[in-house]
């Protein structure tokens, strides 16, 4: 983990329009700057990069965030890996924090694998071109499949020999760790004594982004019913299946190059097409393609050609996951390879020209292959065709991006022709799907910010009637305080306190749950007070830069509260108009009190509720008590307050 302490280093040092500007050309239009927008196609800016707030805005695709949400979306990376690109901009030397025992015990298992995988590789290459068993076996298998030396060579494809543990003996005797090997998957125990999983197999490697061996997937020799075609490696640390793309090490290059990513089932596809010059493509293993998968895919292109043989038994789960790339604006599109052939057969048989070319002339649409396949499904049968009309609604809803908005229009018009109904019909079906998905959005988003999916336990507050529910619901006042301790915390509060000093000395960290229902906030509170003691300068910055998503999320939204100063509040300063910044004290002052005043408030509609019901008359003394004193604590905070109002 990078520490806090560089972590802020890094922010203080950032400039959005420097790190932007280094990847698009920015103009200076007043106090912002412009752009073409580098997420979606436009002939005329409407990129905005605001140096103040420290955000980024396109008015065409409504893409916004800040540096780091930037270098996430533009460069792909990962939280982490923009700051460590941030931190070597700015020369600040990273200083990493403690792991924890489970984390370097994770690591180390994670390393290891890596480790015996990489002997495993060479091993078995060894094995297949200087053995004698590899190369009478296993080497002329594949040169009888077409597969040239070079090709095996540089996917670093090998043989596992027939005997029951020659590997697992090596292994041994190089001091490998007996449960690592078992983790790893290629050696099993069996009556005390370690075997070979993948006896008398080709050894296809699976490489990660950066060409290290993630696993193996192991291919049969001989014709047996009884065995697998294919023995994969077990997920472990580091082999995860639905994150890998078979050969995506060997063809990002040609992916970026093409703009296009194609898409085949099986490892030897991927090597065959290799040879034949083809090079950017990846294998999915035959099964449907995962998000991960297809943002992997998404890194290198929008442009995703599946290649399946024409009766694969795969080709329908395939179909089912690709909703998800239409969401992601990828554009899908389909070829089938005819004549029983795959990929890996029809390259051998027709040559490269030929197959390239092929796939150029016969690409299907997604859409609109999947409409086909559908349609033919459902023959005359008329209940099964409304459904494929919704299906299809369904799917083209999917490509919501503003930028793919012509897309979605070209898709309606033709599937209402394929479908032979009206196009207007579709039109209001399409966008009632898009309609059930942003209500379901919102209101999933509302409660992740609300912190609604925390505070499941919290016991449900009976609200009788609207006052009750009022109160129990404006948070708006807990958002008002929270973003004036993140904008004016530094700033001083008296001689010897700050502003945030003085916030934790009225509210103390254990009453917050007291007096802020936002489980979210208090969390956000609690890493404020846990930074601020232990001397790190936290600010709006730190938390809009949190590694933690929803931390990031809740500070933009508390940030861009919309605030105002009552009219009232402007007579009290006699037309001064001050801003928010001149009277930041003031600010902090109420609305610290306005949670209090809502807390006493809270307590009197408790008081008064238990006083309807007791029959005790003493009972009802203490309360009345009570509440007088209530009441007198209520008067006097609102006769301090009441000049601003939150809206
Ligand atoms: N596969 C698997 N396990 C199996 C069968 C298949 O994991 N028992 C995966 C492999 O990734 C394989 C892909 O599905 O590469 C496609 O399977 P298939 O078409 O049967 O194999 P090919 O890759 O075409 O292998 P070959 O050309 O050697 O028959
Ligand atoms: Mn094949």
């Amino acid at each position: 983990m990078i520490s806090q302490n560089t972590i802020q280093q890094i922010l203080s040092r950032i400039d959005i329009v420097e790190i932007i500007g280094s990847f698009i050309k920015l103009k200076k239009r007043g106090t912002n700057y412009l752009g073409l927008c580098p997420f979606h196609n436009e002939k005329s800016p409407s990129f905005t990069v605001s140096p103040a707030k420290e955000i980024y805005k396109c008015f065409g695709c409504g893409r916004s965030g800040n540096s780091i949400g930037f270098l996430m979306e533009h460069e792909k990376y990962s939280y982490v890996e923009a700051l460590r690109w941030l931190a070597q901009k700015y020369n600040v030397e990273i200083e990493e924090t403690e792991t924890t025992p489970e984390q370097k015990l994770q690591q180390l298992s994670a390393d290891s694998l890596y480790i015996i995988n990489g002997f495993a590789q060479k091993f078995f290459s060894d094995h297949l071109f200087n053995s004698e068993e590899g190369r009478d076996i296993g080497l002329s298998y594949l040169k009888e499949r077409g597969f040239r030396e070079e090709v095996i060579k540089k996917f670093q494809i090998g043989f596992n020999p027939e005997a029951r543990d020659s590997f697992a003996k090596a292994a041994i005797n190089a001091q490998y760790n007996i449960e690592l090997l078992q983790k790893s998957g290629l050696v099993a125990v069996r009556d005390e004594r370690p075997v070979d999983n993948y006896r008398g197999r080709i050894i296809f490697p699976v490489h990660n982004q950066s060409g290290k061996v993630l696993g193996f997937g192991a291919r049969i020799l001989k014709t047996n019913d009884k065995a697998p075609k294919y023995i994969n490696t077990p997920e472990n640390e580091i082999y995860v299946k639905s994150k890998i793309l078979y050969g995506s090490y060997f063809a990002r290059m040609a992916i970026d190059k093409a703009d296009e990513c194609l898409l085949v089932e099986g490892y030897t596809d991927v090597v065959s097409l290799h040879q034949a010059g083809i090079e950017n493509v990846v294998a999915s293993g035959g099964t449907s393609l995962t998000p991960d998968q297809l943002r992997l895919v998404k890194k290198y292109t929008n442009n995703l050609t599946i290649i399946y043989d024409g009766d694969s038994a795969g080709i329908k789960a395939a179909l089912r996951g690709l909703d998800l790339a239409l969401e992601e604006s990828l554009n899908v599109k389909l070829v089938l390879i005819p004549d029983r052939e795959d990929p890996d057969s029809y390259v051998n048989k027709v040559g490269p020209a030929a197959f390239t070319q092929f796939i150029a002339e016969n690409k299907k649409d997604f859409i609109l292959f999947q409409l086909g396949v559908m349609l033919q499904d459902a023959g005359t049968d008329s209940n099964k065709k409304s459904a494929v009309v919704n299906q299809v609604a369904e799917t083209i809803s999917k490509i919501n991006k503003a930028e793919d908005f012509t897309k979605q229009q070209d898709y309606i018009k033709q599937c209402a022709e394929l479908l032979k109904i009206e196009e207007s019909g579709l039109h209001a079906l399409v966008n009632k799907f898009i309609r059930e998905k942003i209500t379901k959005e919102e209101t999933r988003v509302n409660r992740e910010v609300a912190g609604n999916q925390l505070t499941e336990n919290r016991q449900p507050v009976e609200i009788e009637d609207d006052a009750a529910a009022l109160l129990n619901k404006d948070e708006p006042h807990e958002r008002a305080m929270v973003r004036s301790l993140l904008e004016f915390g530094l700033k001083p509060w008296n001689g010897e306190q700050r502003v945030a000093d003085h916030v934790f000395t009225e509210i103390e960290v254990n009453q917050l749950e007291e007096l802020i229902d936002n489980k979210n906030l208090i969390a956000l509170l609690k890493i404020y007070k846990t930074w601020y003691d232990e001397g790190l300068e936290p600010t709006a910055k730190t938390f809009l830069y949190h590694e933690d998503n929803i931390m990031r999320s809740l500070a933009m939204a508390v940030m861009d509260y919309n605030y105002e100063i009552s009219p009232n509040w402007k007579d009290v300063y006699e037309g001064k108009i001050e801003s928010r910044e001149d009277l930041y004290k003031e600010e902090v002052f109420s609305t610290l009190n306005y949670l209090k005043l809502r807390k006493i408030k809270r307590l009197i509609y408790e008081n008064q509720r238990d006083l309807e019901k007791t029959q005790s008359s003493e009972e009802q003394m203490v309360l009345l008590q009570i509440h007088q004193h209530l009441k007198q604590m209520e008067i006097d905070l609102t006769r301090k307050l009441g000049t601003v109002i939150f809206r």
